[in-house]
């Protein structure tokens, strides 16, 4: 194992919530992929922010709405250098990953898109990058190519290229699939999607906590994730988007904040990024997750993928070691989610036992359900790490799983 330069002791110190027991036992918290939990400088920061300047922003002129609207911009600032885009007006702050996608969604379709054009989606998404799709391909009439994905989780650029045509207005694919942990290739599809002009949506939810991005490198039109699975405060997301995309799209949602002005006949609409801001903005949520960034980072993401890619292993070699045990998933190419089954135990069974153990996994179709029917199976265990997880919890588990699968014997 390369060398680990993380404190996991003292990080662990920073979660309060990891130190509860959960029926008499130890919480074992093992479903990062549906959120994060978050450190103390999160809740302290909210707390501060209510104390101490809470005031709807950008309109005011007194100083509380003075110094939270520095705070919200400066968040947005934050979040361009994180994710490395070249202007803070290409953040856009949503509620999460699914409004990102939303937005795009209809925006994009509702300007660039004719009866018969076709975008592109592959069967790992997350139903919030499908649905969104569909309710566009109902209204437009536009149609939706799937991308299959192979036994072991993973999708060929050949299979993209193949789905190709003049037809093709956009591709939407994940980064990392929240079910199989597959890390997709994503450099490599950007570039294949832009030698035919077309642009793409990359649905980092499950990535961004995990990979560092550069949006600029990268490429891509636009990217989504959310704040509350990258241990920030829930109820925020970011919707980057190229300049030159965001200037053409119009509105989503119209309101406060997002028009230069208004009169009953005819509205204009404001700059960017307030286009797409429509409403009094989270600014309590921005400054949170702005305040988790910079713990991340104070971390190194380097050191966070590293010693996640450790526990991804250490959890894989142990779980193989049980009996019956079917790992989903098997790219060679993995974030720390691991999908699976054992024996014919129901999923939800073991994940019911599991918890009068402490712990916390989570079972069902992970919101994937088309990628469940191309498995053949209803639904998967699904144990997603975080940097604050341990070798002592996965021992926990594979503990665990050996308890329950004896009693189903
Ligand atoms: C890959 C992926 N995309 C999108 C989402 C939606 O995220 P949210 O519910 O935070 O909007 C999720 C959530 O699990 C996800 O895993």
């Amino acid at each position: 194992m390369s060398k680990i330069n993380l404190n996991i002791e003292q990080i662990r110190r920073d979660f309060p919530i990891l130190s509860q027991e959960i029926y008499g036992k130890p919480l074992v918290y093992l479903d990062n992929a549906a959120t994060t939990q978050k450190p103390l400088c999160v809740m302290r920061k909210i707390d501060e922010v209510y104390s101490t300047i809470n005031a709807n922003i950008h309109r005011g002129v007194h100083r509380l709405s003075q110094l939270a609207t520095e705070s919200h911009e400066e968040a947005r600032r934050m979040v361009q250098q994180f994710i490395h885009a070249g202007k803070s007006s290409e953040i856009i702050f949503t509620r999460g990953a699914t409004e990102s996608i939303n937005l795009v969604a209809s925006s994009f379709c509702r300007s660039q898109c004719r009866p018969g054009d076709e975008i592109i989606l592959t069967t790992m998404e997350h139903h919030a990058n499908i649905i969104p799709w569909q309710i566009q391909r109902d209204i437009y009439g536009i149609e939706i190519q799937v991308v299959p994905v192979s036994e072991s989780g993973e999708i060929d650029l050949k299979d993209i290229e193949e789905r190709i045509s003049s037809k093709t207005k956009l591709i939407s694919v994940t980064h990392v699939s929240n079910v199989l942990g597959t890390i997709n290739p994503v450099e490599k599809i950007v570039r294949l999607a832009h030698n035919y002009n077309v642009p793409i949506l990359i649905d980092a939810a499950q990535s961004v906590q995990h990979i560092p991005l550069n949006v600029k490198e990268l490429d891509c039109d636009f990217l989504v994730f959310s704040s509350h699975k990258m241990y920030g405060p829930t109820g925020i997301g970011i919707l980057y988007g190229k300049e030159n995309w965001l200037d053409k799209l119009p509105p989503y949602q119209g309101g406060g904040e997002m028009i230069a002005h208004v009169t009953f006949e005819k509205t204009t609409f404001n700059e960017l990024p307030f286009k797409f801001e429509a409403g009094t903005p989270d600014y309590v949520g921005s400054t949170a997750l702005a305040e988790v960034i910079r713990y991340i980072e104070n971390l190194g993401l380097e050191n966070i993928r590293r010693y996640e890619d450790h526990l991804l292993q250490y959890a894989t070699g142990r779980l193989l070691q049980i009996e019956g045990m079917q790992i989903i998933g098997t790219s060679a190419h993995k974030s720390a989610v691991i999908s699976f089954l054992v024996n014919n135990i129901h999923p939800y069974d073991m994940g019911m036992l599991l918890d009068r153990l402490g712990i916390a996994v989570r079972t069902g179709h992970h919101c994937a359900q088309p990628l469940m029917d191309a498995l053949g199976i209803e639904g998967t265990l699904r144990a997603s790490f975080a940097f604050y997880n341990t070798e002592e919890e996965i021992d926990a588990l594979v503990d665990g799983i050996e308890r329950v699968s004896k009693m189903f014997r």
